[in-house]
């Protein structure tokens, strides 16, 4: 069949119209092939960011780009494989948590995570803080750490949905990230790369996430599990509050040494909160459990007992990571300086704007603005307060990890307007702001 102009498919969706999935192929694979440039696949992901797809585009724009690389079978391991996808937020941690947590009650988890980009972290960010970690190894090893430890958290190869790569790099620099659409593709296309008996969802919703209301949060999560489903995939996920930061900490050291305080039995309440929300629901989608309840119980004795901690300490050891840090965080990389924020007045924390936080985290070196920068994995924030607490003129609201004072200084105003103070409490609403059940 010969091939389609790619600027009659350009002009198509430009007018609205819905693509066949041959066109989408076609696409995809002259994008691959080198057959259509970057300007002209930008032209086309602009047009699909203002006419938007409908569901059958969507699936084989989902369907092309995991076709674009191989399937990770990881047919040596025995225990049912679930992971987990967040869309991405400030602070957010909870990943590093839950695949030792969910290993040590018997579930295997092969995550592929990804970097930090804009005001968000990443996974991969947080564990290269630890010295020694390797987060790029290949497929055998991976399985192999999978297999015998029951977890293993890498990036994404060449070989898994590499035209996702290519694709989120465009968007990432011609502001077409926040598409539904286009945002559920990237995150299947690589999810359904390696062969899952569940995939648990964390969406995001607030100012520190891509969905900035409980509308497009939801629009987002029903797409996602659609087509999840549509694909055979097993699909269950929650939408999570991401107006404040989870948890004290944003920055890759300091989340870190925090993720290992909660792998420890302790650690935050919002981020244990979640951690236990999510591991429920892949231990129930792994068959493990039934009931929430049992589920629960069986994570929360792994935290208490030191079992998950003693996972982790398994898992950074295989990647080649300095396994002394789960019972010594002072391990990890130390900013130099440390700098107040304090507060202009006194009165009770209203909120605390996590995108705000997030571009103040970014610019002290903890995130890049273009992914082939380098991060700082020792700077960052910890927050000495939380919404609903009372704060008293000049004490602080939160310290800069920095690598020098000036450099802190200018992000002083930035940080300090994050934080809403009032007279008033204002309503505290729930973590999980819905849940999707299998
Ligand atoms: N995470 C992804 O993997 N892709 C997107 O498009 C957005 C968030």
């Amino acid at each position: 069949m010969a091939r389609p102009n790619p600027v009659q498919l350009i002009v198509k969706k430009r007018d609205g119209g819905a693509l066949a999935p041959g066109q989408i192929r076609a696409l995809i694979e002259g994008f691959m092939g080198g057959d259509i440039p970057d300007y002209q696949m930008s032209a086309w992901l602009m047009a699909a960011f203002l006419r938007g797809l409908d569901e059958g585009e969507t699936v084989a724009l989902t369907e092309a780009m995991l076709r674009s690389g191989k399937t990770l079978r990881l047919a040596s391991v025995q225990a049912p494989k679930v992971d987990k996808h967040s869309t991405g937020g400030v602070g957010d941690k909870a990943s590093l948590c839950l695949a030792p947590l969910v290993a040590a009650c018997g579930v295997a988890v092969p995550m592929i995570s990804g970097r930090g980009l804009g005001h968000t972290g990443g996974t991969l960010d947080k564990l290269e803080a630890i010295p020694g970690y390797q987060v790029r190894i290949d497929a055998r090893r991976f399985e192999r750490i999978v297999a015998e430890v029951g977890c293993s958290i890498i990036g994404q190869t060449q070989q898994l949905a590499p035209a996702d790569r290519r694709v989120y790099a465009l968007r990432d620099v011609t502001g077409t990230v926040e598409s539904i659409p286009l945002i559920v593709a990237s995150i299947l296309s690589k999810k359904l790369a390696t062969r899952l008996d569940g995939l648990v969802l964390d969406v995001k919703c607030g100012s520190g996430a891509f969905m900035k209301d409980l509308a497009s949060a939801r629009a987002l999560a029903r797409l996602l599990v659609r087509v999840g489903r549509g694909a055979g995939q097993r699909v269950a996920g929650l939408i999570t509050d991401m107006r404040a930061p989870l948890g004290c900490t944003i920055g890759n050291a300091l989340e870190t040494a925090e993720a290992i305080e909660v792998l420890r039995g302790g650690g935050p309440q919002d981020v244990r909160e979640l951690v236990l929300e999510l591991g429920v629901l892949m231990l129930k989608l792994a068959g493990v459990h039934k009931r929430a309840g049992a589920a629960r119980s069986q994570l929360s004795r792994a935290l208490r007992s030191g079992a998950a901690a003693e996972r982790f300490a398994r898992m950074v050891a295989a990647h080649g990571g300095d396994c002394r840090v789960v019972d010594d965080v002072t391990r990890l990389p130390r900013a130099r300086q440390r700098v107040p924020v304090p507060a202009l007045r006194s009165g009770l924390v209203r909120s605390v704007d996590a995108f705000e936080l997030g571009l103040v985290s970014v610019a002290l070196g903890a995130g890049r603005v273009r992914a082939d920068q380098p991060v700082d994995p020792a700077v960052g924030i910890v927050l000495a307060k939380k919404p609903g607490e009372h704060v008293a003129r000049a004490e602080p609201l939160a310290w800069l990890h920095c690598r020098s004072v000036a450099s802190a200084r200018v992000q002083l105003g930035p940080a300090r307007r994050a934080f809403e103070i009032g007279r008033r409490r204002s309503k505290p609403e729930p973590l999980v702001l819905d849940t999707i059940e299998e």
